[in-house]
């Protein structure tokens, strides 16, 4: 084998997706982020020696990232809970969503429990072959939920009874204590966090400080903005992402993205992994959730 053709080979094996991730810079700087580290060397040096050089000037401006989809299913589980009953299950939903494309399942188990439950969790981890994400909150019963399950990754948000949906990034300057001790706890439960935060650049360079692996910008205030307003809104994202891939943390986005105006987010320099719920939900009751979800993956690695 070649080292294009092992390069493809290694490129397209969803079992090793941080090839996909990392920018080329990255790879000649040795590989430090914590991403990286599960880059095998043979892979690296196969990337560095033979690497044509248009493939290197693709990878260089970005062309070869695949940004990741996370289908949240929360809104199933809600449908199931408005009557108390057992349908529509997530379980099965997570399925559809897989067959569809989805990268990864996002679930909120919410302390009150409203949609996601323990059980749909349980159940989620011992069934879906995409990477399981947990939403939570710094709440120590959903923590020792999420250390006994154990999902691929947790990304933290604040929490409110009242809220409809989760309003506004986790506040970690404010609580850096108490992140520290539920990050480091998760980690240790082999778990990978990220958290859901405002372009806030203050607020980006403490989960640096904490270790975080990821940090999930909250995109609520771009999706709810028309024109101008939402241009300004796209810009301080901009800067907030390339202070987040700058700091080594995985660059993620979600909150209010539709299939209408996911797009400037995807192309994002560094995106890395959108979470999606309540445009592909809807979506999928008019063309099924297999298709609602095929279709987002086409708009977001058009
Ligand atoms: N990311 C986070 C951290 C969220 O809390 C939510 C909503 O549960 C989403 C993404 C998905 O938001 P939406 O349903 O608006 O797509």
């Amino acid at each position: 084998m070649d080292t294009q053709e092992h390069f493809q080979e290694v490129f397209f094996r969803k079992s090793s997706p941080f090839l996909t991730i990392l920018p080329y810079p990255l790879l000649e700087a040795g590989g430090k982020s914590r991403y990286n580290e599960e880059l095998c060397i043979s892979e690296m040096e196969a990337l560095d020696s033979g690497f044509s050089e248009s493939w290197r000037k693709r990878w260089k401006k970005g062309g070869f990232a695949m940004v990741e989809l996370g289908v949240n299913i929360d809104h199933v589980a809600t449908v199931r809970e408005a009557r108390k009953t057992t349908e529509p299950d997530p379980v099965w939903a997570a399925a559809m969503a897989e067959l569809g494309g989805a990268d990864g399942i996002t679930v909120h188990l919410r302390e009150d429990r409203r949609h996601i439950q323990d059980r749909d969790v349980k159940l989620l981890r011992q069934t879906i072959q995409a990477r399981l994400n947990l939403e939570m909150a710094c709440d120590s019963g959903v923590l020792a939920v999420a250390c006994g399950i154990r999902p691929d990754q947790a990304t933290l948000v604040p929490e409110k009874r009242q809220e409809l949906t989760t309003e506004g990034g986790l506040d970690v300057l404010g609580q850096k204590t108490r992140v520290k001790e539920v990050l480091d706890a998760l980690r240790e439960a082999g778990v990978r966090v990220s958290l859901f935060l405002d372009p806030d650049l203050a607020q980006i360079e403490a989960a640096g400080e904490l270790g975080a692996d990821a940090v999930e910008i909250h995109t609520g205030k771009y999706a709810l903005r028309q024109g101008a307003a939402r241009e300004a809104e796209l810009e301080v994202i901009r800067r907030a992402a390339e202070r987040i891939v700058e700091g080594n943390m995985a660059l993620h986005a979600g909150h209010g993205l539709t299939y209408h105006n996911v797009r400037p987010i995807a192309t994002i320099p560094g995106m890395r992994e959108l979470n999606i719920g309540h445009s592909i939900i809807a979506r999928a009751l008019f063309v099924g959730l297999t298709e609602a979800v095929r279709e987002m993956k086409a708009r977001i690695q058009a």
